[in-house]
């Protein structure tokens, strides 16, 4: 029996400018079962950042709802939003979003401190997941001083430090090389391996053929795109 981890329901997201009403999200339907990795492609501004963003819980849906293990985050007081994303979700975003002048393992720590662990415990997640993400031996140098592909292992590593089971990655390839494109999708077929519920939202053709299982859902102008329906439209 496949388990639902992710259920987005009837999910709507608009921007007001002035009296303008932008949609983004429009109608969003769509059951991510634990261990499965989706990957959300589409040119840019079909709304692939603001999907990641309300099922990481960092914005609210317009209208509709986001249930995590049959919890609606989006119905959290936001203490709790933060609580919930420390324990279940860990995010990888296209800027890394690292503090440069903290080295790569405070930056890795940062999560874990709202978990209320003890020092030893920290410690201990933090190399583990500087390892999995395979740059322990920078784990005291700065992260300003580390080279793209290591910042994004960094970027990673901090993702995985408080064990989730769920990753989103936001376009975590547009600024590396395909060398480090590459590695990036190794650690990824550890994290599937590993039983991770995965989100990817890029435009990068090296996911289009993932070396694990995965469904590419397209995104356009808001929507998902029912490939099914189109196969089905186009033989008929
Ligand atoms: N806070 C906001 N206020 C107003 N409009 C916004 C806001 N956030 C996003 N938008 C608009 O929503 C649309 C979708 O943005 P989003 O960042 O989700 O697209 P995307 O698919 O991630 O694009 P990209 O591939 O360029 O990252 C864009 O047209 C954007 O301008
Ligand atoms: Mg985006």
């Amino acid at each position: 029996m496949m388990k639902a981890m992710i259920v987005i329901d009837n999910l709507n997201k608009h921007f007001k400018s002035g009296d303008d009403i932008f949609k983004v999200l429009k109608g969003i339907n769509l059951q991510i079962n634990s261990g499965e990795c989706i990957v959300l492609k589409g040119v840019s501004g079909s709304g692939k950042t603001t999907l990641l963003s309300i099922i990481g819980g960092l914005d609210r849906p317009s209208s509709g709802k986001v249930l995590v293990e049959g919890e609606s985050i989006s119905k959290l007081p936001d203490l709790h939003i933060s609580h919930f994303r420390a324990r279940k979700i860990g995010m990888i975003f296209q800027h890394f979003n690292l503090f440069d002048h903290l080295t790569a393992a405070e930056n890795v720590m940062i999560p874990l401190i709202p978990t209320g662990l003890d020092m030893h415990e920290v410690n201990h997640k933090v190399e583990v997941s500087l390892k999995l993400a395979n740059i322990f031996h920078k784990a005291n140098s700065a992260a300003g001083r580390l080279s793209g592909g290591e910042k994004q292992r960094v970027a990673i590593a901090r993702a995985l430090a408080s064990n989730p089971a769920i990753i989103l990655c936001d376009e975590p390839t547009a600024n590396l090389d395909r060398n480090n494109s590459l590695k990036f999708i190794d650690i990824l077929s550890q994290l599937h391996e590993m039983g991770k519920t995965i989100v990817v939202a890029t435009h990068d053709p090296l996911f289009d053929t993932l070396p694990f299982e995965s469904k590419i859902i397209p995104m356009e102008d808001g929507s998902l795109v029912d490939t099914f329906s189109k196969d089905t439209l186009a033989e008929s």
